[in-house]
């Protein structure tokens, strides 16, 4: 994303040539910012035998799968369709982990048939499993109590979160395994999303050494995904660097203890594409209301949810004149519901109807979530 003569360019493009080509509302991805962010991960965790599985979740568009496969990702995965697409951008069966929660009998089946790893996430998943495919390696999805992120819906580890085994459960996991030949050689958790302490990834990798120990086949250890990125301007980024070289060396001082050298997986979804996105809409009314003033866009909450499923922040600027006269204004979606907000008293160059807003970071959990809400059709996306 740059700025060129106050006007928004994404890539080589002004956002306004686009727009005047492809139309709105539409989501636009930068390749050059999701090569950096995954050359970032690996320039910043050192470890030898890292490997990193985009948790596709955040963005299943085919070509940035794609673009992730060749730059030398693997990829996390949670449903059939996921797997479908996966397969289709190129990842091979081996590349694949498949962690999900309420599995059916027919998924499990699908996975067992296209030969995709697995973490097994409850005592009744490694039954399921075990009697479908006995004697296979897999993973177990752990509760260590421990959770974080930037919203109660997306902490995935504690006593009020579904995910895991919890540690009280771990013997009868163990026997399950056993009772059906399974062999446990990859330890997996996720405590969360959009997470960007440190010491709160840190903490959690240590509780997932120490129970790592009580498990003699690992081959790997996968500590999930949650590197969060700066939304609000004053947050800062994560510091990565840090974090690479603490858990490098904490993962040394494991491998020492536990007497081999085990794979280091890790599951970053939002850090990867988040940034690369925004998602382009044109200014349909302005309401000068007595009270307050309404910039109306032809998108909604139906194409990007996280304003009003979490109340998250996304920054929102004028694509065609940046600087300016500032209005200060709630901009609004076209969905009939009064909780269609992007955001309230955001301060703006003041748009005329017509102009093309960028609401920004919107390139994880965007249009993934997006739905037909309103018998409305979906953005188009395109990736530059
Ligand atoms: N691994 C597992 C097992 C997960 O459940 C998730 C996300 C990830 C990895 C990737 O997490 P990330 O690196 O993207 O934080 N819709 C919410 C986020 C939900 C995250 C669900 N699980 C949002 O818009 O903030």
């Amino acid at each position: 994303m740059k700025i060129k003569n106050n006007k928004l360019f994404l890539g080589e493009f002004s956002a306004e040539s686009l727009v005047k080509k492809f139309g709105t509302p539409i989501y636009v991805y930068e390749t050059e910012t999701i090569k950096e962010q995954y050359l970032k991960l690996i320039k910043n965790i050192t470890y030898p035998k890292l490997k990193i599985h985009y948790a596709c979740k955040a963005n299943t568009n085919i070509s940035i799968l794609k673009l992730l496969q060749k730059l030398g990702s693997s990829i996390e995965t949670v449903s059939k369709g996921e797997i479908i697409l996966a397969l289709q951008a190129g990842f091979k069966p081996e590349d694949i982990i498949y962690t999900s929660t309420s599995v059916s009998r027919d998924e499990m089946i699908f996975v067992v048939k296209n030969k995709i790893k697995v973490n097994l996430d409850s005592l009744s998943q490694i039954e399921l499993y075990g009697k479908m495919n006995s004697g296979a390696k897999v993973g177990i999805r752990v509760n260590q109590g421990i959770g974080a992120g930037h919203h109660s819906h997306v902490i995935t580890g504690g006593v009020m979160s579904k995910f895991g085994i919890p540690l009280e459960h771990l013997d009868k996991a163990k026997k399950l395994a056993q009772k059906y030949k399974l062999k446990i050689v990859n330890l997996h958790q996720h405590i969360g999303s959009n997470i960007l302490d440190k010491n709160i990834l840190l903490k959690a990798c240590d509780k997932l050494f120490e129970t790592a120990l009580q498990f003699p086949d690992l081959e790997s250890l996968d500590f999930g995904g949650g590197l969060g990125i700066p939304y609000l301007s004053t947050e800062k980024d994560l510091d990565l660097e840090t974090l690479g070289l603490e858990i490098t060396e904490r993962m040394n001082n494991f491998n020492k203890k536990y007497g081999r050298e085990l794979d280091m997986l890790i599951e970053p979804g939002r850090f990867l594409v988040a940034q690369s996105g925004v998602l382009l809409t044109n200014v349909t009314e302005i309401k000068n209301n007595p009270k307050r003033t309404f910039i109306g866009v032809d998108t909604g909450f139906n194409h990007l949810i996280r304003p009003a499923m979490y109340g998250s922040y996304h920054k929102i600027i004028n694509a065609n004149r940046i600087k300016g006269i500032t209005v200060r204004a709630d901009i609004v979606g076209n969905i009939c519901e009064s909780g269609d907000v992007f955001g309230r008293d955001r301060k703006i160059s003041c748009p005329k109807i017509g102009d093309t807003l960028a609401i920004l970071n919107a390139g994880a959990y965007g249009y993934v979530m997006a739905s037909h809400y309103n018998s409305r059709l979906l953005p188009k996306e395109i990736l530059i």
